[in-house]
């Protein structure tokens, strides 16, 4: 198999009933929006201005150019030769594409067992919480002299990294002197934010000091794993260009106006009118492969930051004929992800899944060859002398069944197998769904105006200078209210 193929058998009546499955005439019925939809993604994306300003040059990362792809391969070989640690702090976007790869293209154990690091650095991740328990244990083990940090903030304000970046700034400068610059590469917007303030004056001091990557304008924290992320890549030593070649790849099927050929368009609309029509507002991602379960952790944010929305979208024009998408009418959408494991969460989740709320869809992702397998002993018995990877595979199309047969839609994403090129074609048919989802739905897509308010709350407690006055009103005249009754 050279290609990730898309099984969606299983969302059809034909297999889970006229209830709870897409009819075929409804792919038919849905052709002009589909057309509609496609030509509008399509307009944007060959518009520079328009990409850019709306949130869509994500769709060229595949595309970047080499020398920018060999200077950050030089800058990670050099990380990794001479650091034993390397610690990246942040959140969000600015995090769980890194982790996804990390646990997908890295060998399993790879902190653990150093022939598997290949002379590689250890990779922690943190900045990703406010809860001192992992950091302050692990700035307390890892020798700073020996350890590079890496600081990953777009907008460069955000409080979980901007606090971890502190501590551990403070850290690296107790314990490694005026040269602890040397020791920080910082990926941040490159021109606004008090991240690149800081990397700024420090570069002036000492040009080694706070080196910094471009970020990428027009590509949102969740989309940004192939800008933000490459760093990363290069210093595990994952070939970039196939990870790459994988993204374009997908990108190239999914050119395609026609649902039958592009499998990202296929799956946002099955899941579109499963959730519109049938109310399958749960969509469960079930990977059956221990690597993949931070993808699924990553694809969470993906779905959840994108398609969420209070707000649908307006599309007008300016005067040269360029869009401005501005916030519509009130319709609170977005199907709610949860991420899952096979077979882990056949013991947990499966039994809400089969007998629970008929009110979600399940995707599998299903790898068909594994780089190892292990066989069973000769026992005797009916698991006597197996293939763990069919044992494996054989649980998903068991699962596929006991879903089916209780008329619960479920697709599988089938990929040939875990390497640099099929995760970057997973990674990229998951983005252009969530856009082309987000078109049928008629949201913004590419914003994330729902997760300020938490933020704008911590501002205003403490007490961050320039917060605005009608926010700041707004949090002072509706303070949460705790009645000791109601806390027993
Ligand atoms: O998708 C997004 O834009 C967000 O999840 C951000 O990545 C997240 O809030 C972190 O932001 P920043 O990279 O600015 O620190």
């Amino acid at each position: 198999m050279r290609h990730l193929k898309f099984d969606f058998n299983n969302m059809f009546s034909s297999n889970v009933g006229k209830d709870h499955g897409v009819r075929e005439n409804e792919l038919k019925n849905a052709t002009k929006v589909i057309q509609k939809t496609h030509k509008h993604l399509k307009k944007i994306i060959n518009s520079p201005f328009e990409r850019i300003a709306l949130g869509l040059e994500w769709t060229q990362l595949p595309y970047q150019n080499k020398g920018t792809l060999e200077q950050i391969q030089v800058l990670g070989d050099e990380i990794a030769k001479r650091f034993e640690n390397v610690v990246f702090l942040g959140i969000g976007g600015s995090y769980l594409g890194l982790k996804a790869a990390q646990d997908a293209l890295a060998p399993c154990y790879y902190n653990e067992f150093s022939p598997l690091r290949n002379k590689r650095p250890r990779i922690y991740f943190e900045g990703n919480n406010l809860d001192a328990q992992t950091l302050s244990v692990l700035i307390k083990n890892l020798e700073p002299k020996k350890t590079f940090v890496v600081v990953i903030s777009k907008s460069g304000e955000t409080t979980e990294t901007k606090a971890a970046f502190q501590i551990v700034e403070s850290w690296l400068k107790k314990h490694v002197g005026k040269s602890y610059g040397r020791q920080v590469v910082a990926i941040t917007d490159p021109r606004s934010g008090s991240l690149r303030k800081k990397v700024n004056a420090a570069h002036s001091r000492d040009a080694l000091s706070f080196r910094s990557l471009p970020l990428l304008k027009g590509v949102g924290g969740r989309f940004s794993e192939f800008n933000m992320g490459l760093l990363h890549l290069a210093i595990i030593g994952v070939d970039i260009k196939e990870v790459l070649a994988g993204a374009r790849a997908m990108l190239r099927r999914c050119s395609s106006p026609s649902v039958y050929e592009n499998p990202a368009y296929m799956y946002a609309l099955l899941q579109t009118i499963l959730y519109i029509k049938k109310r399958k507002s749960i969509a469960i991602l079930m990977p059956f492969s221990e690597k993949l379960k931070s993808t699924a952790d990553w694809y969470v944010q993906l779905l959840a930051e994108s398609l969420g929305k209070k707000y649908g979208r307006r599309i007008e024009t300016d005067s040269s004929g360029r869009e401005i998408w501005k916030k519509a009418n009130i319709v609170n959408l977005g199907r709610t992800p949860i991420s899952a494991r096979g077979t882990n969460d056949l013991h947990s989740i499966q039994q809400n899944n089969i007998e629970g709320e008929n009110n979600k869809t399940v995707t599998f992702v299903r790898v068909a060859s594994f780089a190892r397998d292990l066989r069973t002993p000769k026992a005797g018995d009916f698991l006597s002398d197996r293939s763990y990877c069919k044992l494996l595979n054989l649980a998903h199309e068991a699962t596929e069944w006991a879903l089916s047969r209780e008329k619960r839609p479920n697709c599988t994403i089938i990929m040939p197998q875990v390497n640099p090129y099929h995760w970057g074609e997973l990674i990229f048919f998951f983005e252009i769904a969530t856009a082309f989802e987000g078109e049928l739905l008629e949201v913004n897509a590419f914003d994330q105006p729902g997760v300020e308010s938490y933020k704008n709350y911590m501002y205003y407690k403490l007490r961050r200078p320039g917060m605005p006055k009608e926010i700041a009103r707004e949090i002072k005249d509706n303070p949460l209210v705790k009645k000791t009754r109601f806390i027993i």
